[in-house]
């Protein structure tokens, strides 16, 4: 039997929810690879059906593939309000709170996530999980850091400043601020630990995603199909 394909999965789930795409609507795009294949496919959508639709990117990456899939883009200050959302996540619960930000997106996605009134959320089977696990990443000030660090550690994290793929500095988000990824172990209650990092001075935004399972759908893509929960 062959070892199971992510990206395969990966670009079902994204397929699935380019399909759920209709004319004329403003769509939050989210960043990282799996919501790269919905906007691959929406920019088949577009050539082949003359979809007409508005993207909101959630990075200055996701805007560069959008504008290369001919993707038109907006803003949330023209569209305060989004028909729909699509992003991935790093960990999903049951109960569809999110770990997000691997790729550093966190903000600009909490702020999509938070004006979409509808949210897919695109993942492949390693992200379900019973209890969220991963690293927290925390987008913080640079002038904060330090204190903003010790005050995770207090919350039982082991803050570790991300630094970029070379080592030799550290990852610098579209925002101009820094990321600290905090282990916390499992995450008994993820809605408290979340308004816990949120309220330490110089922490913008944290990956904790608790408050929107009403309104998210995960569409799991597997090798062979797809599955939707709600
Ligand atoms: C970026 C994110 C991504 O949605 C998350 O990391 C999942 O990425 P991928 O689809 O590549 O597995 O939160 O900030």
């Amino acid at each position: 039997m062959s070892a199971p394909d992510p990206a395969a999965a990966k670009r079902v789930a994204g397929y699935r929810a380019a399909g759920a795409v209709c004319d004329g609507m403003v769509v939050g795009l989210g960043t990282g690879s799996t919501v790269f294949f919905a906007m691959e496919r929406l920019g088949e959508r577009i050539a082949e059906e003359g979809l007409s639709i508005a993207g909101v990117p959630t990075s200055y990456q996701a805007a560069m593939r959008a504008r290369r899939y001919g993707i038109p883009l907006t803003g949330l200050d023209e569209h305060p309000e989004l028909d729909l959302a699509i992003d991935g996540a790093d960990q999903v619960d049951p109960r569809f709170r999110l770990i997000k930000g691997r790729g550093a997106a966190l903000l600009r996605e909490k702020c999509v996530c938070d004006a979409a009134r509808e949210v897919l959320i695109v993942v492949d089977p390693s992200k379900m999980v019973e209890t969220l696990d991963a690293g927290v990443p925390v987008e913080v000030l640079p002038f904060a850091a330090g204190t903003v660090s010790r005050r995770l550690e207090a919350l039982g994290a082991d803050p570790v400043l991300r630094e970029g793929v070379r080592k030799d500095g550290p990852v610098i988000t579209d925002n101009g601020n820094f990321i600290i990824d905090c282990g916390f172990g499992a995450i008994t209650d993820p809605s408290r630990l979340e308004r816990e990092i949120i309220s330490i001075p110089g922490v913008i935004e944290c990956g904790l995603f608790t408050g929107y399972g009403e309104k998210i759908t995960v569409i799991l893509g597997e090798e062979g199909g797809f599955r939707i929960l709600s």
